[in-house]
């Protein structure tokens, strides 16, 4: 039997009657959940993802679609407000709780250790298995001024964190496959660029650059004594 919906965060309870009001009109909440995502994304890439948001809008009708358009604002001021992972707090409170649900590290353990770890030398900070994006999030309250790197195996995981990077203007990538492996079948990237803040690469352009070391076969080498840049992330320039 599944628990009741529960949230840390009082815009995750805002966003959460917004989709009952979708959900009311016959959507299942799983779907209004993964259309919000990708309306969101589609909505910061400048242009580039039109023909899926279009695709994504047609499925509602305009008031379901206002409500979607509400949901996005609600996001967007209360992580003003209340400067965390909304998202990330909807997603484990209303759509995977219950049995076998995901669960991500409390908000202020993550801050904890972002603080713990402190504003080291290294440019950028990769999460292996990022869920929504929490543990970068708080590094970035210590420094935003790096790349940031978020893999995930699961897709809602990746976009929430494409969606919490590109809110709170940082720049980086989010990548969609198993860390174990390391083979990518969707790569965002984060950061303006041609007025959107969300782009996507193709997935064989990506690389995580080896940093300091030489006569590296495998990754592109970049010297340690150089700032790291977005394009050091790439096999080469898109
Ligand atoms: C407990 S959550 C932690 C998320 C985040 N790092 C945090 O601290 O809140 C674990 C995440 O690892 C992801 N995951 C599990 N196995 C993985 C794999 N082999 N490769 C990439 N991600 C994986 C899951 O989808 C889930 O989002």
């Amino acid at each position: 039997m599944l628990k009741k919906v529960h949230f840390f965060m009082n815009g995750s309870k805002k966003m959460y009657k917004l989709f009952e009001q979708i959900e009311a009109e016959g959507h299942s909440r799983g779907q209004v959940f993964d259309d919000f995502l990708d309306i969101s994304i589609c909505s910061l890439s400048g242009g580039q993802m039109e023909d899926e948001f279009q695709k994504i809008k047609s499925k509602y009708n305009e008031n379901e679609f206002k409500i979607f358009q509400e949901c996005f604002g609600t996001l967007v001021s209360a992580m003003e407000i209340e400067q965390c992972d909304i998202i990330g707090d909807l997603y484990q409170g209303a759509i995977t709780y219950g049995q076998n649900g995901q669960f991500f590290t409390p908000e202020n353990v993550c801050f904890m250790i972002s603080r713990m770890i402190g504003n080291f030398d290294r440019e950028y900070m990769f999460d292996p298995a990022c869920g929504s994006g929490r543990m970068l999030l708080a590094a970035a309250k210590v420094n935003p001024d790096r790349i940031f790197v978020g893999q995930d195996i699961d897709f809602r995981c990746v976009k929430m964190t494409a969606l919490n990077l590109a809110l709170n203007g940082l720049n980086g990538y989010v990548i969609r496959g198993n860390s174990l492996s390391n083979n990518y079948d969707l790569v965002y990237r984060i950061g303006l660029k041609n007025s959107g803040f969300i782009s996507k690469i193709k997935p064989e352009l990506f690389k995580m650059p080896k940093i300091g070391y030489e006569n590296e076969s495998d990754g592109k080498v970049v010297d340690s004594s150089k700032k790291l840049k977005m394009d050091d992330f790439l096999v080469k320039a898109e």
